[in-house]
This record gives C-alpha cells, sequence and structure tokens, in this order.
C-alpha cells in the first residue's frame, strides 16, 4: 500500500515535470509589414482597415488606417474627431507624426524622449505569458504586457518555437483591437518610410493622445529630474 502511494505520487511528479515549458519570449523581426482589421469597442463599434510596416533597420514605423476618427492619436488635430479621413502615424527616426494624406496635412505628435521612438525588436521581453489558445482555428501563443498608466495589451501570435518564425494574429489594447491578417505578412519588400514635405516638428497635434504623452513626458521629467522612454 505505502509503496503504491509513493509510486503514484513519483508517477504524478514526473507527469507534471513533463509539462511543457513556457514558449521563448516574442522577437519581431527587424522589418515586417501585415494589414489588419481594426474595430473600436463602444456603444456603437466603428471597424476600419489598416497596414503596419515596421522598419527597426531605419527606426521607423508606417500604421495607416482607413479612418482615424476614433482613433485618439488621429483624432487630435482640427476637425478630424469629426470626419472621417485616412490617418497615417509615421514615425521616422526621433519624430512620430500624423500625416492625413486626403489633405496632405500633417502635426507633429511627440519624440523618442518623450517615448514615441519604435518599438524595438523586443519590446514584449518584459510581457507574461497567458497561455496557448485558439484564435480563429489557429493556435496562437498569448501575452500581456502592461503600459503606463495601466494600459493593457494583449499581443496573440502562432506557436512555431523560434519567435521570429511566428506570425503576429492580434494585438487588443485599451478599447480597441487589431485583427493581422496571417496571409498578408511580408518580410523587406516595402520601400523606405518617410516623412512627407510638409511635416513640421512646429506645428503641434494639440488633443488626445499625443498631447497626453508629451504631457505625461514633462510631468515625469518634473518629478525625477529627466525623461523616461518605454
Ligand atoms: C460591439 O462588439 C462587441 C464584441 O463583439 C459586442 O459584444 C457588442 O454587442 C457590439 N456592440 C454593438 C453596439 O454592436
Ligand atoms: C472635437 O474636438 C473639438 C475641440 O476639442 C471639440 O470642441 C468638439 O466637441 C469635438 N467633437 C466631438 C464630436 O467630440
Ligand atoms: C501632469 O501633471 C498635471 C499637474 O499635476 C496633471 O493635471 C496632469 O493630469 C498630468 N498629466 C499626465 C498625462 O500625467
Amino acid at each position: 500500500m505505502k509503496t503504491s502511494v509513493i509510486c503514484l505520487f513519483l508517477l504524478v511528479s514526473f507527469v507534471l515535470s513533463q509539462e511543457e515549458p513556457e514558449p521563448a519570449k516574442p522577437v519581431w523581426p527587424l522589418k515586417f509589414s501585415q494589414d489588419f482589421i481594426e474595430t473600436f469597442y463602444g456603444s456603437t463599434n466603428h471597424t476600419s482597415v489598416g497596414g503596419y510596416y515596421y522598419d527597426y533597420t531605419t527606426y521607423s514605423t508606417r500604421l495607416i488606417r482607413s479612418n482615424g476618427k476614433y482613433d485618439q492619436t488621429c483624432n487630435g488635430y482640427k476637425q478630424y474627431n469629426e470626419t472621417n479621413h485616412v490617418c497615417e502615424q509615421l514615425i521616422v527616426g526621433e519624430n512620430r507624426f500624423n500625416y492625413y494624406p486626403d489633405d496632405n496635412d500633417c502635426c507633429w505628435c511627440c519624440n523618442e524622449q518623450q517615448g514615441c521612438g519604435a518599438l524595438k525588436p523586443h519590446w514584449l521581453q518584459k510581457s507574461t505569458f497567458q497561455g496557448k489558445t485558439t484564435l480563429y482555428g489557429q493556435e496562437a501563443y498569448q501575452w500581456l504586457i502592461v503600459e503606463l498608466p495601466n494600459i493593457r495589451n494583449i499581443v496573440w501570435e502562432t506557436t512555431e518555437e523560434n519567435p521570429l518564425e511566428r506570425t503576429l494574429l492580434k494585438i487588443q489594447r485599451g478599447s480597441y483591437d487589431e485583427v493581422f491578417l496571417a496571409e498578408t505578412r511580408r518580410l523587406d519588400d516595402f520601400n523606405p518610410i518617410t516623412v512627407p514635405s510638409v511635416c513640421d516638428v512646429n506645428n503641434i497635434c494639440p488633443r488626445g493622445l499625443c498631447q497626453y504623452f508629451r504631457e505625461q513626458a514633462a510631468n515625469m521629467t518634473a518629478a525625477h529630474g529627466h525623461a523616461h522612454s518605454h
């Protein structure tokens, strides 16, 4: 009797120790692009489509969406909180801009010192693994990362062992999410991201998240004597 209890105990510990180890944290390739479908949730839901172009070889990012009216970054300039409009968020080098191609208009959002530079390929190293799940019939790893002040980002990706071979599937952030279409993922086949000549760092986006990021950075500087960037 005693022996069989011990055997059972050993068997259970063996089975538990065989549990899959946690996968390696996500790492983004230095350059990729992918299209997405985005939904802003509220008393009514609003959906738009977009593309994300990431090029860390030049510290640049282009996020283009078919309608920026409900996006807290895009709608913080002129009448763009009231009109449907195409919006591009451009990060090139140390500056982030909002560009409105329909009107060839542009405003300066914030800079790298204020936490607005391009995401690093390893930005998800501090995320927490939330398990393996199924998304649109596909196996997916789920990761949580909390940004200041308290915005939960959940990121889903495919489950290849090598993080660089995984494909981004979805990002959920605050009250919106972006479903990234796996088939549209391309590595290395887009032109360098540039800032249109109309963009000027002296023309500041006055409201919304751009203002929030600048103010937050200024408050941190005041509190600690230097700015943090994340
Ligand atoms: C918005 O989407 C959510 C999640 O899919 C859904 O539960 C909710 O009913 C939708 N709201 C409206 C107003 O359609
Ligand atoms: C758009 O922003 C302006 C300026 O802050 C504000 O007066 C207006 O009420 C806003 N419109 C909507 C629909 O929120
Ligand atoms: C910055 O500090 C001011 C004054 O304390 C405060 O009203 C404001 O909400 C703070 N802004 C941010 C983004 O933290």
